[in-house]
């Protein structure tokens, strides 16, 4: 029988996860189900509806990630740190109820992409923009000993929401690298700042708007990564980051495949490659 999956949001028509998750499923000879269902009410009454009828698991994507996140019985340390579930798969326990393991795929996914692109991170400086909730789902992996940044900064136009989120992830991290971290606000940022890589993770890029911060950041920059993404693969920053002559310059799209290989192994066993599904995406895209 087919596994049930899905994935929950609001807006969901537009979400890519039914592509890959259906493109994983062929590349491994699975058969699955993957439907968009629209939560417009509660997550939890829509969740046990889907569990109810059968589901195996689900994606859970804007705005129900928090309610994701209460409706879990059991978390993974990812979920517990990002606060957050994007991935939750049904069990059995030993008494024989029904309980729900919720996870968080999206640091793995960006990870894993940022491996996979050979981001030079190791002793790099990196310049994080944005400390929304894309922020937090990422600065795990890169504040980790893997990682092994130097220097780490988070700018946001509301520099107390970047100070707060460095400081509870202080509190919860126990791999945690020597990097040096600050908070601050665009208005810090000096034209002479020097950082090897720079990610954009504001919302910026869905309505065509550039982060304010001076062209010689990009300037001086090696790596550039939005984790929003388009069709082409380029977005306004990695366009503006190309410009000014930044080399490797990439959108999110592997981010997506990445945090998606994680959630199929949660629910299947098997860990699809990204690249193979990548190619896929970006001819359907195209
Ligand atoms: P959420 O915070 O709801 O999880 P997100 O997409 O992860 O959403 O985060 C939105 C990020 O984009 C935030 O860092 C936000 O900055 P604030 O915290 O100051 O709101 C940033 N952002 C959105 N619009 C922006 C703008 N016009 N200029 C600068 N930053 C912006």
């Amino acid at each position: 029988m087919a596994l049930k999956l899905a994935v929950f949001g609001n807006p969901i028509a537009h979400s890519m996860s039914p592509l890959i998750h259906q493109h994983f499923a062929k590349l491994h000879g699975h058969e699955i189900s993957y439907e968009r269902l629209l939560v417009e009410g509660s997550f939890k009454e829509a969740a046990d509806a889907f569990f109810s009828s059968g589901g195996l698991g689900c994606n859970i994507t804007v705005p129900c990630k928090i309610e994701a996140y209460e409706f879990a019985h059991e978390l993974t340390d990812r979920a517990r740190i990002a606060k957050a579930v994007n991935t939750l798969k049904r069990i059995q326990s030993a008494d024989g109820n029904e309980r729900y393991i919720g996870d968080n795929t999206d640091g793995f996914g960006f990870y894993s992409d940022l491996l996979r692109l050979n981001a030079p991170l190791q002793q790099a400086k990196v310049l994080v923009i944005g400390a929304g909730g894309a922020a937090r789902g990422i600065l795990p992996s890169l504040l980790s000993k893997e990682a092994a940044l130097s220097e780490l900064t988070l700018v946001n136009r509301t520099v107390s929401k970047a100070s707060q989120l460095l400081q509870g992830l202080d509190e919860v991290l126990l791999d945690r690298s020597e990097a040096k971290c600050r908070a601050c606000t665009f208005d810090d940022l000096l034209p002479d700042d020097h950082y090897d890589v720079i990610i954009n993770s504001t919302s910026l890029s869905v309505s065509k708007e550039l982060p304010k911060i001076p062209d010689s950041i990009y300037t001086h920059a090696a790596f550039a990564y939005d984790l929003y993404y388009t069709k082409t693969g380029s977005t306004v920053f990695t366009d503006k980051a190309s410009s000014l002559g930044v080399k490797a310059c990439f959108d999110g799209l592997g981010m997506l495949v990445g945090q998606a290989t994680l959630s199929y192994e949660l629910w299947t066993g098997v860990r699809p490659d990204i690249g193979a599904t990548l190619d896929y995406l970006r001819s359907e895209l195209g």
